[in-house]
């Protein structure tokens, strides 16, 4: 039976089996000494001279060893390992799989390291302390939101497909060929946003998924063209509700599981997208009083964006002004502003409901209660300029559910990336991610995207015109 080498302190004067990975080697001659790593943690064990194979084993190395666990003596205790006090006296040694030369060393935080050769050898990459600790602590990040939705607040997880239609978020959609109807494609995912909205109608009432969503859009330092989200939705709500459900949510989440973190002020202040634009120029605004500390927290609300902005920027409102959402065409504006977006005027003066969360100057998280009634959501595509038929034939599906007796309902999603990402105080949220795209949108692990076979574009009735080599 394998012991782990975090429960060493259990089996103090035992002989118990270990295995793990060579994570260095010092070979004294007679003696031969390596740090053992497994996934919870280091120990150093000592080889004697008896014990056949251990000069030849090498960094990296996966074994197996069966080991006297030794309290080593007061003047030889390292204080600086997990394991300091202890070192396991090895009585065998079994070698599971030799290692080639690493192409990296696995033994830093990494940051010294081309990403892009961290990148074709993900799978060591990982092997790193800190790149296993964000990978522990974002499953824990995901296990607490699940207890909290599901536990204490009586939410259901529901998957929503992947193979899906085109949906407006506002990027580029990936599309899928279909092979049975030649010529039509699926889209995957922007987000689940119509899905989660047709789960209200369906009556579920209080929905949540950690979700993969898809935009094929440029790659940046808090962008991947897959994420992933925590996506909510409730029925029966206002936005002082959904706010404050998810104002708990990080709240109890940072305390119970970053207990190092100092959340700046609660409840989360909240400011107007009119004021953080005019005070800070930005609508995410990194309101931290002390910028040099790892461990502060300024979480904020965003709220009361413009519904609509002029496409090519012109506001004036005259006849001719192209519109466009700001956030999410599916918004409710404020009740106030009803009676403007049904009528069609006033555009440039509506406010959704829209809200964002930001955390230390990146947008977390944002969301809206929705138009529940379908006059309300067709007149949000009228002022875009959209006609009937093409609302119709693009959101017709939704207009009509909207009229089965839709709840009213609203809901957020969260980038989970980014907000892992900012908990760790990582520089982008490819650490986060157990294997990320590069900025430029490659797998260089999988060698994705990549040419397929020519039986399987004919059978998509696929050709294709120009090769851009790149
Ligand atoms: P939105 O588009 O604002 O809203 O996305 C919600 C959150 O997802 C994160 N995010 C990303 N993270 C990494 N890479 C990306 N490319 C990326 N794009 C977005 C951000 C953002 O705040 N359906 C709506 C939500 C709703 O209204 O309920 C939506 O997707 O942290």
């Amino acid at each position: 039976m394998r012991t782990s080498i975090g429960e060493i302190k259990n089996n103090e004067g035992k002989e118990v089996e270990f295995s793990g990975w060579v994570h260095a080697r010092r070979d004294h001659g007679k003696l031969v000494f390596i740090d053992l790593r497994d996934r919870s943690g280091l120990v150093q064990v000592v080889f004697p001279p008896n014990v056949s194979g251990a000069s030849d084993i090498r960094l990296e190395y996966c074994i197996k060893i069966s080991a006297l666990v030794k309290r080593r003596p007061e003047k030889m205790i390292n204080a600086d390992q997990p394991n300091g006090e202890f070192e396991l006296e090895a009585k065998t040694l079994e070698v599971l799989n030799k290692a080639g030369a690493m192409p990296i060393s696995v033994d830093t935080d990494g940051m010294e390291i081309d990403e892009e050769v961290r990148m074709k050898y993900r799978y060591l990459d990982l092997r790193r302390n800190r790149l296993k600790e964000n990978m522990l602590i974002r499953g824990k990040v995901t296990k607490y939101i699940r207890d909290f939705l599901i536990d204490k607040q009586d939410f259901v997880e529901v998957e929503t497909p992947i193979l899906t239609k085109s949906t407006p978020e506002g990027a580029r959609d990936y599309l899928v060929p279909s092979r049975i109807y030649p010529g039509k494609f699926y889209a995957l995912p922007q987000s689940p946003q119509q899905y989660k909205q047709l789960l209200m109608v369906a009556g579920l009432e209080k929905y949540f998924q950690i979700a993969r969503c898809f935009r094929d859009e440029d790659t940046r330092g808090d962008r991947q063209p897959e994420f992933t989200q925590l996506d909510i939705e409730m029925s029966f709500v206002e936005r002082e509700d959904v706010m404050a459900l998810n104002e708990a949510l990080l709240i109890e989440l940072v305390e119970k599981l970053f207990p190092e973190k100092r959340i700046q002020e609660k409840p989360f202040p909240r400011i107007t997208y009119k004021d953080a634009m005019e005070k800070y120029g930005i609508d995410r605004p990194d309101l931290r009083t002390d910028k040099n500390d790892p461990n502060l927290l300024a979480f904020c609300w965003v709220i009361d964006f413009p519904f609509f902005s002029a496409e090519g920027g012109s506001a004036s409102g005259g006849e001719k002004t192209k519109w466009t959402f700001t956030h999410n065409p599916f918004s409710a504006p404020k009740p106030e502003f009803m009676d403007d977006l049904l009528a069609q005027k006033n555009i440039a003066g509506i406010l959704t409901t829209q809200y964002d969360v930001v955390l230390n100057g990146f947008e977390i998280g944002g969301g809206s209660i929705r138009n529940h009634r379908p006059e309300a959501l067709r007149a949000v595509f009228k002022i875009m300029g959209f006609e009937d038929e093409r609302i119709d034939s693009n959101f017709g599906h939704m207009l009509e559910a909207l009229g089965f007796g839709a709840p009213p309902h609203g809901g957020i999603a969260w980038g989970m990336d980014r907000l892992v990402t900012l908990l760790r105080n990582e520089p982008n949220i490819r650490e986060v991610i157990a294997f990320p795209k590069t900025g430029d949108g490659r797998d260089l692990m999988m060698n994705a995207p990549s040419v397929v076979d020519e039986k399987q574009m004919q059978e998509l009735g696929i050709e294709i015109k120009k090769i851009n080599k790149k």
